[in-house]
């Protein structure tokens, strides 16, 4: 099936050179929408972190939300991380939970414990009093992505020019913050409004999907290459619950920032049952989690899709010998078909060695050639 997304995204990218140089395009978006490339493009979920020296540099002095809010440190973390690794793509540095702000819930991020929102939602009384109508406060986002795109105009060495991400939480793992006030185990009160109520929970999904669209909206007009939607938890979900209470809402979104002229990849972890679902959102690229061989969640996706992954990120603590095995063992399951991004599973945890990261992207660079 034609993408028929592919020119415009291109040259969306191709806009972006300054005028008088050539460059071959980028070789992340061409295999997000299974065009051939020279050889298998890589980036890293967390790519900044914790794992990093130069990002603990910059979070003694600032907290994450601070990062997130001042443009020119976001930024720079941004672009700090794909400079070190290497990588093809920079995906900004912001959080999933900042929409929640402007839709006037509180939260922090405490050390040891992740995300709190202080009052959780658990009533149709508070869906309804969520905001929507302040997505012009997050415009700091798409102030840094301006920044990232600016440095990152000229194309590289070779010619490629850096893919740039922005993202967004989806429906389903950001009203699980919202109702369990936190990270969660067994997502009781989500799932227990989710059955319940069938006003709140559809509600909700709604109210989501249109910040989430204005929010995607502001990062591409300022130079977002694709979006990537992070349904982290949804594998906390049946296939039935699945179709039945998040695939609506979810496909709405994928569509409509489709519309805004820019690929999607969906990602999530523990999906190997929900994959054929998630790939009817009609998302560009799946994200795949280390749990699934690559080659057999490309089929359960269909041949309608690029995919993105899969190395377990906890192989980065491995001997060499066996790093180096499964990243070849990855790559030998994409077998060098169009429209497969490296990534890892799940995002780098902190403690991770750096030179154990900047060595995978190497071999990835070398095996990967077409
Ligand atoms: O390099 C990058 O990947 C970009 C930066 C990025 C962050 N959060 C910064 C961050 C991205 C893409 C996210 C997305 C995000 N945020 C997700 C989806 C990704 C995933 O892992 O599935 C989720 C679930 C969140 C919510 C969130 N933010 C949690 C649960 C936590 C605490 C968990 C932890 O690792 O401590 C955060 C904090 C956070 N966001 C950190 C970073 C670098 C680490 C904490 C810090 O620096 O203080």
């Amino acid at each position: 099936m034609e993408n028929p997304l592919s020119p415009a995204s291109l040259e969306r990218v191709a806009a972006r050179r300054p005028t008088g140089t050539v460059a071959a395009g980028s070789r992340f978006v061409q295999a997000c929408l299974r065009q051939p490339v020279d050889r298998t493009p890589v980036w890293l979920l967390r790519q900044a972190g914790r794992y990093m020296p130069e990002y603990m540099a910059v979070r003694k002095h600032h907290s994450l939300l601070d990062i997130c809010r001042t443009p020119e440190i976001a930024a720079e973390v941004t672009i700090t991380a794909a400079q070190r690794l290497g990588v093809d793509a920079a995906i900004i540095f912001a959080d999933l939970l900042l929409p929640f702000t402007p839709m006037g819930l509180d939260f922090e991020f405490l050390a040891g414990e992740g995300p709190v929102v202080h009052v959780p939602v658990r009533t149709a009384e508070q869906v309804r009093a969520l905001r929507i109508d302040r997505v012009n406060e997050l415009s700091y986002v798409a102030h840094a992505i301006e920044k990232v795109v600016a440095h990152f105009a000229a194309p590289r060495e070779d010619g490629d020019q850096l893919g740039i991400i922005g993202f967004c939480g989806a429906p389903f793992t950001l009203a699980s913050y919202m109702i369990e006030g936190g990270s969660s185990r067994n997502y009781v009160e989500t799932k227990k409004l989710m059955y319940s109520d069938n006003v709140a929970w559809p509600l909700l999904m709604e109210k989501l999907v249109t910040v989430l669209v204005g929010f995607a909206q502001q990062q591409v007009e300022a130079g977002a290459d694709v979006i990537q939607i992070f349904d982290s938890w949804v594998g906390a979900l049946s296939v039935t619950d699945y179709r039945r209470y998040c695939l609506p809402a979810t496909t709405e979104l994928v569509r409509r920032i489709q519309a805004l002229g820019v690929p999607v990849i969906y990602f999530g972890v523990d999906t190997a049952s929900l994959l054929p679902a998630m790939s009817e959102t009609g998302a560009d690229v799946i994200g795949l989690d280390w749990r699934v061989p690559l080659d057999a969640g490309w089929k359960a996706v269909g041949g309608g899709c690029a995919v993105q992954g899969n190395l377990d990120p906890i192989t980065l603590f491995a001997p060499e010998d066996v790093l180096k095995d499964r990243v070849r063992e990855v790559l030998a399951a994409a077998a060098g078909r169009p429209g497969h991004i490296f990534n890892l599973g799940h995002g780098i945890v902190p403690g991770t060695p750096v030179e154990n990261v900047i060595k995978v992207v190497e071999w990835i660079k070398e095996y990967g050639a077409q």
